[in-house]
C-alpha cells in the first residue's frame, strides 16, 4: 500500500536543513528558531529534460571538443580575472553580498560592456523599477540597445521570455524575489529559492545561456539558503567592502571554470564602479608618516600581492582586563601574537590595552602578516616609529620564529614598485632572491626582526 505523500516540510532558512517537524534549534547551523514550514512541490523541476537526456548516450572524454575561445570577456579585467578569464557560456553565477554594496550596479555595468559589444543581454529585476534602472543606467552611461530590460518575479513568464529572446546573458536581479507559483512558499523561502535556482540551472545549460544570479546576504553574513544555491551553481562571488569606505571586493568563492583565489578591486564613484587596477597604491594612500605603531606588509591575493598598512595602538588598561580588539583580522591570532611577544621577547604587554587595525578597512587572514602585526604592536609599545621605507612580512610561530612564507619574490617586486627600499622577510625566503634597488633583511625570529629594526 502506498504511503500517503507528505506536501510540507520544515526548512531551516539559514542553511536549507529540512526536517518532517519543527525543530527549536537547527541542527545542521545551529540557529535558533529558524525552522519554516514550507509546501514541497510534488513535480520534480525539469524531469522532462531529464528524460530526455537520459536518452543520450554517454561519450568519451577525448571526444569532448574544448572551445576555451568562447568565454566572454567583459572587458572589465577585474571581473574576467575573478571569472577566471571571462563568462563560460552556460554557466550559473551567483553574486552575493549586503544590500546597497552595488552588485545591481556591478552587474548593469556588465550589461552595458556586454551589450557594447553586441552581445544579446537580458537583464531580469524584481526589485526595481523600469524607471529606477534608468535612473541607475544613466549614472553609468550610454548603453547599446541590445540590452532588454524586464521586471518580473514570476519564474514562469520569466522562463518563458528567456526561450523567446534567446539572449546571451542573462541577470537575475534578485533570487530572493523570484517565485514559482506552484511552490506554495513566500518568495525568499529556501524552497523557493531552490526551486527558482532549479529552474534556472536548467535554462541555463539546455539553452546555453550564462545567467547571473543576485542572492542577498543575511545578517549572518550568508546568502539566505546558502549551502543550497552554492552547490547548484558553477561559481559563487562575494561582493563586499566597508559600506563607509569607497572601495569594495569581489571575492570568488568557488569557481568551476578557475581559481577561487582571486579577488578584484573596484571603487564606487558617483558614475559607479571603477577598477582598480593598483589596489597596493589605493590601500597606502593617507598612511601616516613617522607614526609609531604604523607598518607596511604585503598580503598575497590569489596571484596578486598586495601592500597593507598595518596599525597598532598599545597603552596601558586601567582595568583588570585588558581589552583587545582586532579589525580587519583574527582577533585570536592577536591574542597568541602578544602572547608570544610576552614569552619569547620579554614584553610586559599582558597589563596593556592593544587595538589592531588594518587601513582601509580590508580583511586578511594570511599568516604572512603576522610579522607586520608584531612590529606594529612592538613600535607602539616602544613607542618608536618604523622608518617608512620598510616593509615587513612573515609568518610567526608559538616559539617566535618567523617561518616562510610563499611567494616572496612577487611581495618584494610589489614593495620595489611603490617605493620602498628595506624589506623585512623569513630568512628561510630569502633563498636564491635577488632584487636590484631592495635591500632584503633575512630574520629567523621575532627578536631578530626587532633588533634589525
Ligand atoms: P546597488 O547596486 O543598488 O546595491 P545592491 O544591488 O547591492 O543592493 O548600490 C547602491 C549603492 O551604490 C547606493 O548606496 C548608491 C551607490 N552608487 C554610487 O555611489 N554611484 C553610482 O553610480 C551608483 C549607481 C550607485
Ligand atoms: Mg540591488
Amino acid at each position: 500500500m502506498a504511503k500517503a505523500k507528505k506536501t510540507t516540510m520544515f526548512f531551516c532558512q539559514e542553511c536549507g536543513f529540512e526536517s518532517s517537524k519543527w525543530m527549536g534549534q537547527c541542527p545542521g547551523c545551529k540557529a535558533w528558531n529558524s525552522f519554516v514550514e514550507e509546501t514541497v512541490p510534488t513535480t520534480i523541476t525539469g524531469s522532462k529534460s531529464r528524460v530526455q537526456a537520459s536518452q543520450v548516450a554517454p561519450v568519451v572524454l577525448s571526444e569532448i571538443s574544448l572551445q576555451e575561445e568562447d568565454k566572454l570577456t567583459t572587458g572589465m579585467e577585474e571581473l574576467d580575472r575573478v571569472l577566471g578569464g571571462g563568462i563560460v557560456p552556460g554557466s550559473l553565477t551567483l553574486v552575493g553580498g549586503d544590500p546597497g554594496i552595488g552588485k545591481s550596479t556591478l552587474l548593469l555595468q556588465v550589461c552595458r560592456l556586454l551589450a557594447e559589444k553586441q552581445i544579446k543581454v537580458l537583464y531580469i529585476s524584481g526589485e526595481e523599477s523600469l524607471k529606477q534602472i534608468k535612473l541607475r543606467a544613466m549614472r553609468i552611461g550610454q548603453f547599446s540597445d541590445s540590452l532588454s530590460l524586464f521586471c518580473e518575479t514570476n519564474l514562469g513568464i520569466i522562463e518563458e521570455t528567456i526561450r523567446k529572446l534567446q539572449p546571451q546573458v542573462v541577470i537575475i536581479d534578485s533570487i530572493q524575489t523570484m517565485y514559482q507559483e506552484s511552490v506554495g512558499a513566500a518568495p525568499g523561502s529556501v524552497s523557493q529559492v531552490r526551486e527558482a535556482t532549479g529552474v534556472l540551472l536548467q535554462l541555463a545549460k539546455g539553452l546555453g545561456v550564462s545567467t547571473f544570479i543576485v542572492g542577498h546576504v543575511t545578517k549572518e553574513g550568508t546568502v539566505a539558503g546558502p549551502r543550497v544555491l552554492e552547490h547548484m551553481v558553477d561559481t559563487v562571488l562575494y561582493f563586499e567592502g566597508d559600506r563607509h569606505a569607497s572601495y569594495r571586493i569581489l571575492r570568488g568563492v568557488k569557481n568551476r571554470f578557475g581559481s577561487t583565489n582571486e579577488i578584484g578591486v573596484f571603487e564606487m564613484r558617483k558614475e559607479g564602479l571603477v577598477e582598480v587596477k593598483n589596489p597596493s597604491e589605493f590601500m597606502l594612500n593617507g598612511k601616516p608618516e613617522g607614526a609609531s605603531g604604523s607598518v607596511v606588509t604585503c598580503s598575497m591575493e590569489g596571484t596578486r600581492p598586495m601592500l597593507l598598512e598595518i596599525q597598532a595602538l598599545v597603552c596601558h588598561s586601567n582595568f583588570g582586563i585588558p581589552r583587545r580588539q582586532a579589525s580587519g583580522t583574527d582577533f585570536n591570532r592577536l591574542n597568541l601574537l602578544m602572547a608570544v611577544l610576552e614569552k619569547r621577547v620579554g614584553l610586559q604587554m599582558s597589563s596593556c590595552d592593544a587595538y589592531v587595525n588594518i587601513a582601509g578597512g580590508m580583511k586578511i587572514v594570511e599568516p604572512s602578516l603576522d610579522l607586520g602585526i608584531v612590529m606594529a604592536l612592538v613600535s607602539s609599545f616602544k613607542n618608536k616609529p618604523i622608518d617608512d621605507s620598510v616593509i615587513v612580512f612573515g609568518e610567526v610561530g608559538l616559539s617566535g620564529e618567523v617561518r616562510a612564507v610563499s611567494m616572496a619574490e612577487q611581495r618584494v617586486l610589489e614593495a620595489k614598485k611603490l617605493g620602498f627600499k628595506t624589506c623585512i622577510l623569513p630568512k628561510s625566503s630569502l633563498q636564491g632572491l635577488k632584487v636590484e634597488g631592495m635591500e632584503l633583511m633575512g630574520v629567523s625570529s621575532v627578536q631578530d626582526a626587532i633588533d634589525k629594526i
